[in-house]
């Protein structure tokens, strides 16, 4: 087999200014050793989110030239309607400015107190919409989703015994059931076609909308296309048609797999649902027709949506994963099997185990890491979920180290520069130190927090 080659060419560069050692070293320190307070331009290669941070193509610039910013009725709103639906059969196309405004509408309508709802995992904004308005939000991924070294090929799927239990224990509390293709929460790890269609059977026979979040539905369609029986000779769209076509509604975030920098939708077949959901977007995003989106934002994601779907573009994209992970696993660096679609995830409380759960060993390889090479990327352990509601703090379930690819962004050789300063650090693990948090705000604290080393 040749290697599997980037299937695009470059046309316009960001130049990386490139730092020193010495130099990160003081910029970690000012930042208080908190990722999210550096500058992105003392970044060199920049893994902290696949959200929004990919490269348009030559044919989405000329489409932004081609948008049209008429407040209402644009001619860019139709294109972006009739992209999505030619992927996504559904009634109602509701334009967002972002995935988590579409969580925010639906579950001012469906969440309140008392309401239960459930999924694979949620993403923390949608967990965040849910509760924010007194609903709970649980996650009935199959058991192989919580295992680091599982090779199950996918572990994104619902358990469908334990939400037919669910629905039996929470009868009428439950407003729908919710479904996120590829589980980001768990790994990027994909859910198959067969699971998709069986939680929808599940749901429609109680009389419950499923709604699919659908943020990187591509990738997990391409998972689909090379690992589900069946379905290797089936096109990328005839895939995701099957998909949603199951499906009552959606939520997505166009910053993943429409290729766009900012937008998404909130889809639905319901007709009065769809309604109450325009009417919510008026007073909060803008008229239905642009939804808090400039015009030019639609024409991106419209030509995105025909973009995406490409079979070269996905085998590259899941290729390249794969790549860091088998260098990775060869290195002897404690990798999250198989890898998923839009990261590379690391067993980071197994990669440092001199390091305490709650001396944060995940934060404390994202550090080593800009450190030695610049590279920045998120913890996801104990920093994020360790502090509990009654002030106590508890060592997350897992302590991982994201690496988000961001799409068409990076080359090969970054990778490679990456597995070498990898190298680096297998070599001088013993010597990484964790932290202790100095100060945090009351909630979400892994944005803002700072930290000192230990000695
Ligand atoms: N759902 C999933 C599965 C996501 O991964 C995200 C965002 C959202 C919803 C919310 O979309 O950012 O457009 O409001 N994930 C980003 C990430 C932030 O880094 O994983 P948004």
């Amino acid at each position: 087999m040749r290697t599997i080659i980037e299937p695009f060419r470059i046309k316009s560069v960001e130049p990386i200014r490139m730092t020193t050692r010495a130099e990160r070293e003081e910029l970690l320190k000012a930042a208080h050793y908190n990722l999210f307070g550096l500058h992105s331009d003392d970044v060199l290669i920049d893994l902290l989110t696949d959200s929004g941070t990919g490269a348009m193509s030559a044919a989405q610039w000329s489409a932004v030239m081609r948008g049209d910013e008429s407040y209402a009725g644009s001619p860019s709103y139709y294109r972006f309607e009739a992209a999505i639906r030619d992927l996504m059969p559904f009634t109602h196309i509701i334009p967002t400015h972002q995935g988590r405004a579409a969580e925010a509408i639906l579950f001012s309508l469906l969440g309140g107190a008392g309401k239960n709802i459930p999924s694979n995992t949620h993403f923390d904004t949608t967990r965040g919409n849910i509760e924010g308005t007194g609903a709970r939000a649980h996650d009935l991924v199959i058991a192989e989703g919580r295992d680091p070294s599982s090779l199950h090929p996918f572990k994104g799927n619902m358990d469908t015994d334990r939400l037919i239990a669910y629905l039996d224990q929470h009868g009428d509390s439950v407003p729908c059931v919710m479904l996120t293709i590829t589980n980001n929460a768990g790994g990027g790890q994909p859910v198959s076609l067969e699971n998709i269609r069986a939680v929808s059977d599940i749901a429609r026979a109680r009389g419950l909308p499923f709604i699919i979040d659908g943020c990187r539905f591509a990738e997990n369609a391409w998972f689909i296309k090379s690992r589900e029986p069946g379905q290797a000779d089936r096109a990328i769209r005839d895939i995701v048609r099957d998909c949603f076509s199951v499906a009552d509604g959606m939520t997505m975030s166009a910053k993943k797999d429409a290729f766009a920098n900012i937008g998404g939708w909130l889809a639905l077949n319901d007709d009065a649902l769809a309604e109450r959901a325009r009417t919510r977007l008026i007073q909060t995003e803008g008229f239905p027709t642009y939804g808090g989106l400039a015009g030019r934002d639609l024409d991106a994601i419209a030509q995105g949506l025909a973009e995406i779907i490409d079979e070269d573009y996905l085998r590259y994209r899941i290729r390249a994963n794969e790549y860091m992970v088998e260098r990775l696993d060869a290195l002897g660096v404690p990798v999250v099997q198989p890898a998923g679609g839009h990261a590379v995830f690391i067993d980071a409380r197994k990669f440092l185990p001199h390091i305490d759960p709650l001396h944060y060993p995940g934060q404390a390889l994202a550090t080593a890491l800009y450190l030695e090479g610049g590279i920045r990327t998120c913890e996801i352990g104990t920093v994020m979920f360790g502090r509990q509601p009654d002030g106590s703090e508890i060592p997350a379930s897992m302590d991982l180290l994201r690496m988000a690819m961001p799409r068409r962004t990076y080359t090969q050789s970054h990778c490679d520069y990456l597995i070498e300063v990898f190298a680096d650090l297998v070599r001088a693990r013993d010597s990484i130190r964790g932290f202790r948090i100095d100060w945090e705000p009351p909630m979400m604290r892994h944005f803002t927090c700072h930290f000192a080393p230990l000695a």
